[in-house]
């Protein structure tokens, strides 16, 4: 009998991951620091044909291409003269289970049957939980979805507690725990006791399978506009989302769209502790994922991860708290359609964007989510009330995450806070390098980091000195 302590379970790490994916990462690995991305993403990924197919198959993809007439027009009226580009969003509420995490969710479960698991279990409070679930239902497999929704206290955000009525809904089993460590022991030992596949955010599976996102916001804009867009905001936590669309839109031959990232502003906020669990509005598309991600992607439950956001974002706005209810209620009320909050921290960014970017540019936002019982902006402004958060209109500088949730009175209020790319690059560049000397690097090694952070050997090499 295997020992299950803590210490034991923990130590077997690797090879209960190795089993429970399915993929040999040290294949890819080279150098001191190297590996070869597109040599997996190539390798171990579907093409973009068969993820099409697949993702068909259950109700996935081919979401509609709006333009949101109403707040182009209203937008205009805040921008200077020839300002205010047209926005367009690409509605993912459309997907099975609801969100944009189907398409990752259809490709992992789709190889866990193909590779004979019996069943899928992925680690997450988030729609990608309902989303295996939604999809593990249709091909018949068994699903356990662990989430970590309380605190101590035993009290969960309701957009968590909602998650798991959905996942149940759709016949996942839900094991919930509260925040803490715990989370990723239970998770490796139930992997170990049932052998059911992995299905993480991170592999390469997922990735590819949001491909088909940005390959469709390119044809979908050409048959609409005659062009492609310019620019695309995506929500980014772990970095999924942004990469695989990124990919999709490179695919399909849009390489001069500009990529930006937009994440909610959490300064402050520990995502591990118990006393901030329940202090924030959003749990997901928030700083609290979005920078370790990006400066450390391989921090995930996977060796890799598939999803890298250096190698392919422009530009990384933050916006508020109060800034998203405020795009929530305005697309709601100007638009007539509800959706969930982390597409709409894209939509926020995108605002304030548009008053800067002249008149004829297109941005398309990923509204990635669809609205519900814990999502909506009444439960959840009530409950950050009954934790002490002071709710108000007012200025969006007056938010201060944890302590105030500032809804804007007028949508000039609106300004994107752009985030200084180059030292997130370097923060990168340091964590990669861990004990390494930059110098002492091969060639690979160093257009391998270039690569990662989507500059030159000589941009790294000067910012490495900076
Ligand atoms: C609806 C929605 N949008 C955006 C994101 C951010 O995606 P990623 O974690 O891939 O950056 C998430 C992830 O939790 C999500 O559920």
């Amino acid at each position: 009998m295997k020992s299950m302590s803590y210490e034991a379970v923990m130590s077997r790490k690797n090879e209960i991951m190795k089993t429970a994916v399915g993929i040999d990462y040290s294949k890819f690995e080279f150098g001191k620091i190297g590996f070869d991305y597109e040599g997996m993403m190539a390798n171990v990924a579907y093409s973009m044909e068969e993820m099409e197919e697949i993702q068909r198959r259950t109700k996935v993809g081919k979401t509609p291409l709006f333009e949101l007439y109403n707040i182009n027009k209203l937008i205009k009226k805040y921008a200077e003269v020839g300002k205010g580009a047209r926005i367009f969003i690409k509605d993912e509420a459309a997907n099975a289970s609801g969100s944009f995490k189907a398409r990752r969710a259809a490709i992992s479960v789709y190889h866990a049957k193909k590779k004979g698991y019996k069943g899928v279990i992925a680690a997450t409070s988030g729609n990608y939980g309902a989303a295996v679930a939604s999809q593990a239902a249709q091909l018949g497999l068994k699903c356990i979805i662990v989430q970590e929704m309380y605190d101590s206290r035993k009290i969960g955000q309701p957009e968590i507690v909602e998650k798991a009525r959905k996942c149940e809904a759709f016949g996942a089993e839900v094991i919930r725990l509260t925040v803490g460590p715990e989370l990723f022991y239970t998770f490796l030992k139930i992997i170990e006791e049932t052998g059911y596949f992995n299905a993480s955010l991170y592999t390469p599976f997922g990735i590819a399978g949001v491909e088909t996102l940005g390959y469709e916001i390119a044809e979908q804009m050409l048959v609409l506009e005659g062009r492609y867009p310019d620019v695309v905001v995506a929500t980014h936590a772990g970095g999924g989302n942004l990469t695989g669309t990124a990919r999709g839109l490179i695919k399909a031959g849009a390489t001069s769209c500009k990529i930006v990232g937009a994440s909610v502003d959490l300064k402050g906020l520990h995502m591990a502790s118990d006393k901030d669990f329940n202090r924030k509005s959003f749990t997901t598309g928030h700083t609290g994922f979005g920078i370790p991600f990006a400066t450390q992607p391989d921090r995930a439950d996977v060796p890799r991860n598939a999803a890298r956001v250096l190698r392919y974002m422009d530009q990384y706005i933050t916006v508020t708290q109060g800034d998203v209810f405020f795009a929530t209620e305005a697309l709601a009320q100007m638009e007539g359609i509800e959706r969930g909050p982390a597409g709409n921290i894209s939509l926020a960014a995108a605002i304030g964007l548009a008053k800067t970017l002249d008149k004829d540019q297109i941005i398309v936002v990923q509204e990635t989510e669809y609205t519900g019982a814990g999502k909506h902006p009444s439960p959840q402004l009530t409950f950050a009330k009954q934790n002490g958060i002071l709710v108000k209109r007012g200025l969006p500088a007056e938010n201060i995450p944890g302590e105030t949730v500032v809804i804007p009175e007028h949508l000039g209020q609106i300004e994107p806070t752009i985030l200084d790319l180059n030292s997130l690059k370097k923060r990168y560049l340091q964590n990669a390098l861990k004990d390494y000397a930059y110098n002492d690097l091969s060639s690979e090694d160093q257009n391998y980091l270039a690569d990662e952070v989507k500059l030159s050997i000589d941009e790294v090499k000067s910012l490495i000195q900076k």
